[in-house]
């Protein structure tokens, strides 16, 4: 059977997916579509790399280690901890709701703030990355603001909750939507090929930051839009004696980053390619933004 292009079916959602391991374009090998609830069975090839994605009935399954038998390698706990059941499973049952104590305004609130931050891209495509059950990724599917949202996380249980809350709603754009499971450094997009990314919360999860938003850089086309949220540690835990030492005990176990003040994370954008950052404070929350040069 003839392969199509992925990247050349707009009107079927194909999101401009690339191979994580080469990052050519892959090809379909059916023409199924790739919107929620139609990916099982899905097979998309990488001509280059000479390998099978495969998609089932929650997600696209799009790390570089898919289809390997005998390899096996575990992720830090700051990864692990999100593919369990339960903890993917009280993600939006509780888990989510208690970071207002640490200044997390809630989903709506920080979805009309990074509105304001995602306004020059405003009817492009958007990654939210590391989606989790998919608070965002439905409210920005349900705006009615972008032309396609790409759900992705690296735990197949949070794309299991992402897709099954999906599924519940009425009248949701499903066809929207694409879920893919994904590796933060190794995108599954061709370079300059997403006009926005939305990283809720999750920063201080990625195993490393820098390469997380180095990924991020290259997938953005210029002046594409990186709109993040995570948690500062500074004000009076600045006194706190051998912070520093903390945190690269805490990184050490956990796997998990803690960031220690805004200009970190402006280095940290400025770093990996990105300019214009700016800021949102309260108390712990912070919400940045950065952008690829035009
Ligand atoms: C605290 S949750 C945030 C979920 C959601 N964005 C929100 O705002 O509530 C962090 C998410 O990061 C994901 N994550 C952790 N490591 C990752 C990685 N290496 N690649 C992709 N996602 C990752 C976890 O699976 C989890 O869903």
């Amino acid at each position: 059977m003839e392969s199509v292009e992925v990247e050349k079916e707009d009107s079927g959602g194909g999101n401009g997916l690339a191979c994580p391991i080469c990052y050519e374009p892959l090809t379909r090998i059916d023409d199924s579509p790739l919107y929620v609830g139609s990916t099982a069975g899905s097979n998309l090839q990488c001509n280059t790399c000479n390998k099978t994605y495969f998609g089932n009935k929650t997600h696209l399954d799009l790390v570089a280690s898919s289809g390997s038998k005998q390899h096996d390698e575990s992720m830090p706990l700051s990864t692990e901890l999100f593919r369990t059941n339960v903890v993917s499973f009280l993600y939006e049952r509780g888990w989510r709701q208690s970071f207002i104590f640490g200044g997390f305004p809630g989903p709506e609130r920080e979805f009309d703030m990074a509105k304001n931050y995602l306004n020059p891209v405003l009817g492009g495509n958007i990654v939210d990355a590391s989606c989790g059950s998919g608070l965002f990724s439905r409210l920005f599917a349900k705006s009615g603001l972008f032309s396609q949202v790409v759900a992705l996380d690296f735990s197949e249980n949070m794309l299991q909750q992402c897709y099954e809350f999906i599924e519940k709603e009425e009248n949701f754009p499903k066809e929207k939507v694409t879920l893919v499971r994904a590796d933060i450094s190794r995108l599954p997009f061709k370079s300059s090929s997403v006009d926005a990314v939305h990283a809720g919360a999750a920063l201080h999860c990625w195993p490393s930051p820098s390469t997380a938003v180095a990924e991020i850089s290259r997938v953005l086309r210029p002046g594409g839009v990186f709109v993040a949220t995570t948690c500062i540690l500074d004000g009076p835990f600045a006194f706190v004696p051998f912070l520093r030492t903390f945190r690269q005990t805490i990184t050490g176990i956990a796997g998990s980053h803690i960031f220690l003040s805004e200009r970190e994370l402006e280095d940290l954008c400025r770093t990996c390619g990105l300019v214009g950052f700016t800021c949102i404070r309260n108390r712990l929350f912070v919400m940045i933004s950065s952008r690829k040069p035009s």
